[in-house]
């Protein structure tokens, strides 16, 4: 698939709406925490507005599921884009109505319009056409840059496509540039390491590696549902026993492409998740009762690091423990640091991954791609057709 760049498009004295994916973290005083992905949509905007163009900014934030929740609202952000850019910013109380038409018909090149969360309005999600068509409104481009929203078909990502011609934003060429080449040509050997809790996504991403990876490393929520499949007792550990013929379907087919699925031999377990928490470290076939595995063990961690350090390839999504807590996060820091100094290519994504690398200290500036997106990178990595991507396709 290839995109439709924003720099192959003639600008000058144009208004472009453009999506970003502002769904940021918040203070409770509704200034934002954590501006990682503004910063990230900032090469774009200033494109365009170098190219002399207008920009009308929209993005959601939260799942408002149609009401006006004041605490959701963009302000804070409009203020934050304001600093970063050094330009006024003005920012809109809604995203549709009498009063955005008239800010976007006045606006001229080389301002910028914030317009207000887009998902206080169901016609967003449910992708209403005349919801599009008001968006569209008064402006000559769509510009889509927020990547962590490709993989969903809503108004400001799919509908507006048919009122507007449609391309893709430097943030979203060069996520799915970085995505591609891995995918289609990746240095060898090609490591996945899949971890966390949400289990049904991560299951679909190695199934389509599974004529690609060379070796996966399994831990977290996703590990303990290959442990079950395996026969292993798992305790009361989070775990999905019911998608077990599913994992021993993909451990099966990963033998006789003789792909290696690692998962742990040694885990750390306790009966409750708590900072105090008395931990041990045992086998896994020693697991039993109402014992919760919350990290890799020591050995396995070591299993991990080793063959991390002789990758050519690694793509990392998930944390593989319960890293917010002290007592279990050392599986997920040590990996962190080890896919942090590894030569190989390093390409990482989700949200508590980023996280993790946070609480640890860990650069980001170590990775060659951060993925903005969570849900988006697993469902590209899964190989769908996304429905934000594939209307800016040629
Ligand atoms: C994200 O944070 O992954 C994106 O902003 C998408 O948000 P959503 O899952 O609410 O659509």
């Amino acid at each position: 698939m290839s995109l439709r760049s924003v720099q192959g498009a003639d600008l000058k004295g144009k208004k472009v709406f453009l999506r970003v994916d502002f769904n940021v973290p918040l203070k409770e005083d509704g200034n934002v925490s954590d501006n990682t992905r503004i910063l990230k949509a900032l090469p774009t905007i200033e494109y365009l507005l170098e190219e002399g163009a207008a920009v009308v900014i929209a993005s959601h934030l939260g799942r408002p599921k149609g009401k006006v929740v004041d605490a959701l609202r963009l302000t804070g952000v409009a203020k934050e884009l304001e600093k970063l850019l050094n330009r006024p910013v003005k920012k809109m109380n809604d995203c549709i109505g009498e009063d955005v038409a008239k800010a976007k018909e006045e606006l001229q090149s080389g301002e910028i319009l914030m317009l207000e969360n887009l998902r206080f309005h169901l016609d967003e999600t449910d992708n209403i056409m005349n919801f599009a068509k008001e968006l569209a409104q008064h402006c000559d481009f769509f510009v889509e840059d927020a990547f962590g929203c490709v993989h969903r078909a809503h108004a400001s990502t799919q509908g507006i496509a048919h009122f507007l011609p449609a391309y893709a934003g430097l943030l979203v060429k060069n996520e799915v540039g970085a995505l591609k080449a891995v995918f289609q040509n990746p240095h060898k050997p090609l490591v996945m390491i899949m971890g966390g809790a949400k289990i049904d996504t991560k299951i679909g991403v190695v199934r389509n590696f599974l004529h690609k990876a060379d070796t996966f490393l399994i831990g977290g929520g996703l590990g303990n549902t290959f442990l079950n499949a395996k026969g292993f007792n798992v305790g009361e550990s989070l775990c999905e026993h019911d998608k077990a013929s599913l994992a021993q379907d993909i451990m099966l087919e990963a033998e006789k492409y003789n792909e290696r699925i690692v998962l742990p031999h040694d885990v750390k377990v306790a009966s409750e998740a708590r900072e105090d928490a008395e931990v041990i470290d045992l086998p896994i076939q020693d697991v039993e009762g109402d014992m919760k595995i919350f990290d890799l063990g020591k050995i396995t961690t070591q299993r991990f690091v080793d063959i991390i350090e002789y990758a050519g390839t690694v793509i990392w999504n998930g944390p593989l423990g319960l890293f917010e807590m002290k007592p279990f996060e050392d599986g997920t820091r040590v990996v962190a640091e080890a896919v942090a100094k590894t030569k190989a290519t390093t390409i990482i994504g989700g949200g508590d991954t980023l996280e993790a690398l946070a609480r640890f200290g860990v650069s980001e500036k170590d990775f060659d791609h951060v993925s903005t997106g969570g849900g988006a990178m697993l469902e590209f990595l899964e190989g769908k057709v996304l429905p934000g991507l594939a209307v800016l396709s040629r």
